[in-house]
């Protein structure tokens, strides 16, 4: 069966989501630098449940309903005062059987402006081929990658990434926004080359965070998929056959 295949290229298409037929769509949310890759490496390395929370307010407001959460997440890329970890993917890989509330500039906003589609899973770099199969799996007839985006602006990252996947697809019917995200993903053969050059990856360099760039970047360095459900993201497990 033929599969729309989509994008959502730029954060200021968030609040209009409900137009792109949500209902019968996977959505793929990606902010590969950094929040859903953390998020990945997160419930790979054995956090049990990360719940997204639109604001630091919000997250500390969850925290009395949690009080044995972890708080984490990132302004301007720095942890957030009074927050327990940062935006790095190396703080998460220690917590096995931790709650983590998450709130992010982009990748936790973009998270949240898909609950009414059918299915939202958290796709990075690190993950993309586990992606695929989840797909494939879940047969949707609509595929919407979901760019987070770098504060109000379009990440190359996060279109790079979307192409990836797009390019798994590509025997769909493709949208505009799609066609683009696979045509950067050709004029990038290698991830390193959008992640680094882009507004957000320079910054990180500068800030001295090489090393998260360094992780976010290895394709199918982890084999998690995120599922976002009721509110808070686990582990998508592929149905058992009875
Ligand atoms: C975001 O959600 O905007 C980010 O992931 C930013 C970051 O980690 O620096």
């Amino acid at each position: 069966m033929s599969m729309i295949v989509d994008a959502v290229l730029h954060p200021a298409d968030l609040p209009f989501l409900a137009q792109r037929g949500l209902a019968e769509a996977v959505c793929v949310v990606f902010d590969v630098l950094r929040a859903t890759s953390s998020m990945v490496t997160a419930l790979e390395y054995g956090v049990a449940e990360i719940i997204p929370a639109a604001s630091i307010e919000e997250a500390f407001v969850l925290r009395t309903q949690y009080p044995h959460a972890l708080l984490g997440g990132e302004r301007h890329g720095d942890k957030i005062g009074g927050f327990d970890l940062g935006n790095s993917p190396m703080e998460y890989r220690n917590h096995v059987g931790a709650t983590v509330i998450a709130t992010t500039t982009n990748g936790t906003i973009a998270l949240k402006a898909c609950e009414g589609a059918a299915t939202v899973l958290v796709g990075a770099v690190v993950n993309i081929s586990a992606l695929v199969r989840a797909i494939e799996t879940l047969h949707p007839k609509r595929l919407l990658a979901i760019c987070s985006g770098t504060g109000a602006g379009i990440a190359l990252e996060d279109a790079w990434a979307a192409g990836a996947l797009v390019e798994h697809f590509q025997e769909h019917s493709l949208s505009d926004e799609a066609r683009m995200a696979l045509a950067l993903r050709k004029a990038y053969a290698e991830p390193s080359q959008a992640l680094r050059s882009s507004k957000n990856g320079t910054a990180l360099l500068k800030k001295n965070r090489g090393a998260d760039i360094d992780w976010c970047e290895v394709p199918d360095r982890l084999q998690t998929v995120g599922i976002l459900s009721q509110g808070s993201v686990g582990k998508w497990e592929k149905p058992q056959l009875t």
